[in-house]
């Protein structure tokens, strides 16, 4: 059994008839966009909003109706996928480009519910470069000013050419040794001019879904 799909099957359990539903972005988040489609054809009721182009395609496809975020107040439920996990369930998320979407999805839900693999499970952040995304304008300026946090920032490129996130953005992959302290990291990079958001989400996560190759789910 593929462990990011019993992962996402499991977290897709905690939606109910009602909910407004944040749908992650990423190969997890694919299985758990299909479980939700499955139960809105049996039947269940809910409306979603995307963190991203591809999820909401994804989710127009499959049938699940969809609400726009100016119609909405709250969300019930996000469940997203992460890139990293540490032993006190901090995340680095933004492998697939969406993390200020995400981050402002989970950001308004009242359950934030991660799943991942047990390759994402890590003792310290650090291993996963971090994603950060930046404006276009000055981004030399910018990417100096990351630099000065002992960290090694690369323009993320797509075929040849910079990466463009949903926001017309780039991402810059920043290589730090490690990450001890993820909420003090996520304020120095806030704080320079030009980033919009880093991937790093400190104490976000009300429940973390993790699917083993052996088969075994924990939900912590
Ligand atoms: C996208 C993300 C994804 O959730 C993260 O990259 C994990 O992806 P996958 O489920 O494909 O391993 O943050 O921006």
């Amino acid at each position: 059994m593929n462990p990011k799909r019993i992962a996402a099957e499991r977290a897709v359990e905690f939606v109910k008839d009602g909910m407004i539903v944040g749908l992650g972005t990423g190969s997890t988040s694919y299985w758990a966009i299909h479980r939700i489609a499955e139960k809105v054809n049996e039947g269940l009721e809910i409306k979603a909003v995307a963190s991203s182009r591809n999820s909401e395609d994804m989710a127009m496809q499959l049938g699940i109706p969809l609400i726009a975020f100016d119609e909405i107040d709250i969300i019930d439920i996000t469940i997203d996928g992460a890139d990293e996990v540490d032993r006190h369930g901090n995340l680095t998320k933004g492998g697939g480009g969406a993390l200020l979407r995400e981050k402002i999805l989970a950001a308004n839900s009242k359950q934030f519910i991660v799943i991942a693999d047990e390759t994402k499970r890590v003792e310290l952040l650090g291993k996963f470069p971090l994603p950060v995304e930046i404006v276009p304008f000055a981004a030399n300026l910018t990417i100096n000013q990351l630099k000065r946090l002992q960290c090694d920032p690369v323009i993320r490129l797509l075929n040849g050419k910079p990466f463009m996130t949903d926001n017309g953005n780039l991402i810059v992959d920043c290589k730090f040794e490690s990450i001890p302290d993820p909420e003090k990291l996520t304020k120095q990079i806030n704080t320079i001019p030009g980033v919009a958001e880093n991937g790093l989400f400190a104490q976000m996560a009300n429940k973390i879904v993790t699917g083993y190759n052996d088969g075994r789910i924990e939900v912590k």
